[in-house]
């Protein structure tokens, strides 16, 4: 190998004070784990000797504990994007102690390309090989990590030897030409593969490789399926069934998106024992442990994917049986999984997250009672504005009745009603589709809210002023968040007072 071999300690020395660091990965895979860490040691020494150390990181998604979770603890970041979802980083971001720019994950890619953030001063980047020539087999992420190889002035490897042959293939990478040269991109079904296996760097710009030998896969159990979550499943499920019954949607069905996390898990549990609903693909930005279980059933028929979001355990049955599933699953730049021309082009079922949803359909995903950053927009922009059908979940109730999911007015607006289809919660389906704003409305209060909260909810639509197109009662569309702040529950919204 041409390339000289760093110690962590060593490859950190190359960043500087105010460099812009783009790293590797998506979510916790493929993210590197050394490097950082020795960054953020860097950044601790500087600080002692009275010095400025902070950097500016630039990632797929969110990361792992080693860089976020290192780098926030060390105070060594002045800004970040597109996402994060660290409880560490989410606190000093909340506490205004650096910079956040919340961003469309399909984006970051071109806009760095396009010059938004200058130039990129290193990038870390997580390998399982690299080639005198610089042809590089990536880790089980891929991220923005083919463009940050691109635009970088310089690059550090972490080859990290946990990283099996068999990964080589799972990658297509594709980097688009831009405007005004840029090509479709040439997907028509998920299973398509639009570029090569493997990533390219100018081996001039690599400051040298540090041998690792880290797991791979993130391992935060997932609660199990409750009653709760089991119903939304259950609900999707429903649906999506009486769609192919109304001839709404292919018999043969179409690509799906699901996210991370509980309510995810719970609508893939549902998926996988239905008999109405014939074998999928996905068209996705990760897949959990559940989509394994889906393709080694055969119930997944393929997943387009940014980012193995296995658990450790999940990820070494992967490559243990990578014999039978090599050719199921493919690795995508996330400028190209979350790719809004191709999303639309192949009719995604979009299904995300919401924090809270008000009567009129806006989504709020990222901002708790309008102020605080929980994780982020991420993908789910993405993929809803772009979706065949677009569906928003969450359980209708929090913290026991103490909040309301569906409200007068969403005190942050990430996705608008412009953009939403379907609203599920535990308590059914509220299909906005071919409604008014009126008419949707009252589709949200007798669907979709907790029967706790309808009377509230009616009550607020009679308290509107009318002759709009909308309604709106300017004193108590946030009634139920000031309840929330003042009492510690939206069932208290008192709208006697509030009108006073
Ligand atoms: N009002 C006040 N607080 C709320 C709330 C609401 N309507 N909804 C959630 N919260 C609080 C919860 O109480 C919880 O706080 P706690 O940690 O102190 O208990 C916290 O916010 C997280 O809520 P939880 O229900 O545990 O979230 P989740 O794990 O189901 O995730 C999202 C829901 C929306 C945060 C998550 O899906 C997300 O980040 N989505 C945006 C990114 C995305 O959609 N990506 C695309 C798919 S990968």
């Amino acid at each position: 190998m041409i390339y000289p071999i760093l110690t962590p300690e060593e490859a950190a020395e190359f960043v500087q004070n105010g460099m812009n660091v783009g790293v590797s990965g998506f979510t916790i895979p493929g993210n590197p784990k050394v490097v950082p860490p020795a960054v953020a040691a860097k950044a601790r020494r500087e600080h002692e000797a009275g010095r400025e150390f902070k950097i500016n990181l630039f990632s797929g998604a969110s990361t792992n504990d080693y860089t976020d979770g290192e780098l926030s603890r060390a105070n060594a970041l002045n800004f970040r994007t597109p996402y994060q979802s660290l409880p560490e980083l989410r606190k000093r971001i909340n506490a205004g102690e650096l910079h956040y720019n919340d961003r469309h994950l399909s984006e970051l890619a071109q806009e760095f390309r396009y010059g938004y953030y200058g130039k990129m001063d290193i990038a870390i980047i997580e390998a399982q090989s690299i080639t005198d020539d610089g042809e590089i087999v990536l880790g089980t992420a891929v991220g923005n990590s083919p463009t940050w190889l691109q635009v970088a002035d310089k690059v550090i490897i972490e080859l990290n030897d946990q990283l099996p042959e068999t990964i080589r293939g799972l990658h297509d990478i594709y980097v688009p030409a831009d405007p005004p040269v840029r090509r479709e991109i040439p997907i028509y079904h998920a299973s398509d593969r639009a570029g090569k296996p493997t990533a390219h760097v100018d081996p001039k710009k690599v400051l040298g490789v540090v041998k690792t030998s880290m797991p791979l896969g993130k391992n935060e159990p997932f609660s199990p399926v409750d009653d709760v979550t089991r119903r939304i499943g259950e609900n999707v499920c429903a649906f999506l069934i009486n769609e192919m019954k109304q001839g709404r949607m292919p018999k043969s069905f179409l690509p799906i998106q699901s996210g991370v996390g509980n309510i995810a898990n719970a609508v893939l549990d549902a998926l996988e024992s239905s008999t109405e609903i014939p074998a999928f693909e996905m068209y996705t930005e990760v897949v959990q442990d559940s989509v394994l279980k889906l393709l080694e059933s055969g119930r997944c028929k393929f997943a387009s994917t940014c980012s193995m979001t296995f658990s450790h355990e999940a990820m070494m049955e992967f490559f243990a049986e990578s014999e039978h599933l090599h050719d199921k699953l493919l690795m995508r730049p996330s400028e190209i999984s979350n790719n809004p021309e191709i999303i639309r082009r192949i009719g995604v079922i979009s299904m995300n997250t919401a924090i809270e949803a008000d009567i009129f359909g806006n989504i709020n995903s990222s901002h708790v009672s309008g102020t605080k950053l929980m994780n982020g927009i991420g993908g789910s922009g993405d993929f809803t504005r772009n979706a065949y059908t677009s569906i928003f979940m969450c359980p209708s109730i929090k913290k026991d009745d103490c909040i309301s999911t569906i409200v007068p007015m969403v005190t942050h607006v990430d996705h608008t009603d412009h953009s939403v289809d379907i609203i599920v919660t535990d308590q059914g389906i509220a299909d906005l589709r071919g409604k008014d704003p009126i008419q949707g409305a009252y589709e949200i209060i007798e669907h979709a809210a907790h029967p706790v909260y309808r009377p509230l909810l009616r009550e607020y639509l009679d308290l509107c002023q009318k002759g709009g197109h909308i309604l709106l009662n300017h004193d108590l569309a946030l009634s139920f968040h000031r309840a929330l702040i003042a009492d510690g529950d939206m069932r208290k919204a008192d709208f006697s007072k509030y009108l006073k």
